[in-house]
């Protein structure tokens, strides 16, 4: 066993460009790797404890020789950081089997990425923290990050598909369907796209749940959305290949209409992605779970500083310019 004494790693944000919500039931989803990233870095320290400590102002301490459950009483940051600690745990429990168990080990997370913004910050603080940990007794592969990240995501929400945890993990453009199949999309040209962050912050788990009990309800109207965005998405990929943006922006807008029928939008989103069509966007939707969080947007290149500085005149909304592909995880 190796313990290097420090160890970082870093993992992307994601937008889902199209499928969401029905990928957690086996449709396809196409989703990409953006360039906002977490960072962490993990160093063992002699002590039995895990301690957590995140830029964005939660801290936490929990016992390293053993697993607690996650706890009614626990402050915010005991509980949103539970995950990593869960993950953490399990880690070390793998690599010091029958060795003296009195380390620790301290975590310090660094992000650029909203949170609760459907830009998939969960799923990049989980697979940068299992590969920082990790660094320090092997040397991880993506495939083990990823798996051992899925671990800790489904402590968020344990029907995750996976998708989040996937693309933060290997980076580009993915086509995703749960459990069979992943492969990267080469596209023509690259793709650009501007992601609107609304400022209300969701919960994936309250979003999925939501969806859950209506497909429960109406599953029959459900196969029936289910199958317009499995055609959706198959003729996106035809579009994102041979690099046509105008079809791209059309089935961006019908998957927000029916993402909107399933009622994971809201007044707010589709005011701001209508004043996004308005302005000259080819296309605009909801991004993850909806309910708040953001949209992505595409736009024709000589639109798209107007574009901008209008949504920031009208809404004072954060707008990312950014590029899908980006390097996913990331091991130093
Ligand atoms: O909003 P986010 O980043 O948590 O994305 C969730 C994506 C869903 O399809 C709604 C759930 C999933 O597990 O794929």
């Amino acid at each position: 066993m190796i313990c290097r004494n420090f160890a970082r790693a870093s993992a992307p944000a994601k937008v889902i460009l199209f499928g969401e919500h029905f990928v957690v039931y086996g449709g396809p989803a196409i989703l990409g790797s953006i360039d906002k990233r977490i960072r962490v870095s993990a160093r063992p320290i002699a002590s039995t404890k895990i301690r957590i400590n995140s830029d964005i102002g939660y801290f936490a301490s929990y016992p390293s020789d053993r697993l607690i459950e996650s706890r009614p009483h626990f402050t915010e940051g005991e509980r949103i950081l539970y995950p990593l600690y869960a993950a953490t745990h399990k880690v070390l429990k793998d690599h010091l089997m029958g060795t003296a168990k009195s380390i620790g080990v301290e975590i310090q997370l660094s992000t650029d990425i909203p949170l609760g913004a459907g830009l998939g910050s969960s799923a990049a603080s989980c697979v940068a923290t299992v590969a920082a940990v990790g660094s320090l007794f092997l040397r991880p592969d993506k495939d083990w990050v990823y798996s051992m990240a899925l671990r800790a995501e489904k402590i968020i929400h344990e029907n995750s598909s996976g998708a989040d945890c996937y693309v933060s993990s290997f980076g580009g453009l993915i086509y995703f369907v749960k459990n069979i199949m992943n492969k990267k999309i080469r596209p023509k040209k690259a793709l650009s796209l501007i992601v609107v962050n609304t400022g209300i912050k969701h919960s994936t788990k309250t979003l999925v749940t939501l969806v859950k009990n209506y497909r429960h309800e109406n599953m029959s109207l459900y196969n029936d959305f289910a199958n317009r965005a499995t055609r959706i998405c198959e003729q996106a990929v035809l579009a994102i290949n041979v690099g046509d943006q105008i079809k791209l922006g059309q089935l961006m807008n019908e998957n927000h209409t029916l993402l909107n029928e399933l009622g994971v939008s809201n007044e707010i989103i589709n005011d701001l992605v209508g004043f996004c069509l308005d302005k000259g966007a080819s296309g605009a939707k909801i991004t993850g779970a909806g309910g708040g969080g953001s949209i992505v947007v595409l736009i024709p290149n000589e639109y798209e500083t107007s574009i901008i500085s209008e949504i920031s005149k009208k809404y004072s909304h954060q707008c990312i310019s950014t590029k899908i592909g980006s390097s996913g995880l990331l091991t130093y």
